[in-house]
């Protein structure tokens, strides 16, 4: 599944991975790239390897406000997103034979970089709680690191709870793994507050210098996925092995961009465009969830969301999701079957259906369901 690579600047109903590319601020975003050119040459040269100080201390205080983080700037180091975060991670912290969990069903391009590190992959189920932590235990208790979606499993929308986020914490310490927190669709939540991450669950409850989670949050999907800039919370402990791995494999994004962020989240734009977004993304939810109960009858079922881009919709029992999939393909739409997010093939959930909304105004998702309907 290659989730948003085929998005141009004109997304397919009901691609995945691409925000709303008409409501980034361009103009805004033009003045402080301007600005910055103006300045001086700083953005030609590289930089402190662990990105852009301003912008590091921005992400530190919105994690810290937002999302309930505990960390200092130097904790941070700035990636081209959650990708490159949880490469960089697999790579130094895991040899190859390593053990990792990895949710299942779980999101491709992690199961996929974590397989490229040579770790020895270990499926764990998810259920109505999340990660299944005494399954993993039960599968493979001595793990090296553990993937996580807490705040929103991809693709199945669960929030982990509080006893299996402890849960987790104490098999990590106990047995001296890591835990990589993907952060990924935190900033999209409508209504409610959200649970803390488990960074700062962490932070707050272990001893000094033996924390174990890597937290990844990302620009791209609030921002421009061409963006190429998200970042990673380390435990202390590990912020100078990880800025050294960084020197040894990849730069950094460019410096003009780091820059012209740092200034867009100093002077507030950034909280104000999330809130905005938020607005949009929930009216898009609402518009595909009613726009389906009426196109499609019943033959494809959504259910609410609180948080995200996405949905998931099941078909009946019994259904190929992929050839569903293949040919809506072929009608225009681009919908994503939720088998092929097992990472045990013979675990596959029950046949469904993932449907992004985030760029799609409702005239868009009323187009997009009546071909799909066709296709159903
Ligand atoms: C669960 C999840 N994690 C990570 C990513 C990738 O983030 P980035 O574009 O910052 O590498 C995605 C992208 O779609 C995602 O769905």
């Amino acid at each position: 599944v290659a989730i948003g690579s085929r998005a141009g600047a004109d997304p397919v109903p009901f691609q995945l991975g691409v925000p709303a590319f008409d409501e980034f601020p361009a103009r805004i975003w033009e003045r402080l790239e301007r600005a910055r050119w103006r300045a001086g040459g700083m953005q030609l040269g590289e930089g402190d390897p662990a990105g852009d100080p301003a912008l590091r201390v921005a992400i530190a205080e919105y994690v810290v406000s937002a999302r309930g983080a505990r960390c200092s700037f130097d904790q941070v180091i700035v990636t081209s997103g959650t990708q490159q975060s949880l490469d960089l991670a697999a790579r130094l912290l895991l040899d190859p034979g390593d053990a990792a969990w990895i949710e299942d069903p779980a999101y491709p391009g992690a199961v996929a970089t974590l397989r490229a590190s040579g770790a020895d992959i270990v499926p764990v189920p998810v259920d109505a709680d999340g990660l299944d932590v005494a399954a993993g235990e039960r599968r493979r208790p001595r793990a090296r690191m553990a993937y996580v979606t807490p705040s929103h499993q991809f693709p199945l929308g669960v929030v982990m709870s509080a006893s299996r986020r402890l849960a987790l914490l104490a098999w990590a310490r106990d047995a001296n793994a890591w835990i990589f927190e993907d952060d990924y669709d935190s900033e999209f939540r409508y209504g409610g507050r959200p649970l803390p991450c488990l960074q700062g669950l962490d932070a707050e409850s272990a001893p000094a210098g033996s924390t174990r989670v890597l937290y990844a949050g990302t620009f791209n999907k609030t921002l421009a996925h061409g963006l190429r800039v998200g970042y990673l919370i380390v435990p202390d402990q590990l912020a100078d092995p990880l800025r050294a791995a960084r020197v040894a494999t990849t730069g950094q994004p460019p410096a003009l961009h780091q820059g012209a962020l740092a200034d867009f989240i100093g002077e507030g734009h950034y909280a104000r465009h999330l809130r905005r977004l938020r607005g949009i993304y929930e009216e898009r939810q609402r518009a595909l969830l009613e726009g389906a109960d009426e196109v499609l009858s019943g033959r494809l079922t959504l259910e609410p969301d609180g948080a995200g881009l996405h949905l998931v919709g099941r078909l009946a029992g019994g259904a190929d999701d992929v050839a569903v999939a293949k040919a809506a393909r072929r009608a225009g739409v681009e919908v994503y079957p939720l088998s092929s997010f097992a990472v045990d093939a013979a675990a596959a959930p029950e046949p469904g259906l993932l449907l992004g909304y985030a760029p799609f105004d409702r005239i868009a998702i009323r187009r997009g369901l009546r071909r799909l309907r066709g296709v159903l």
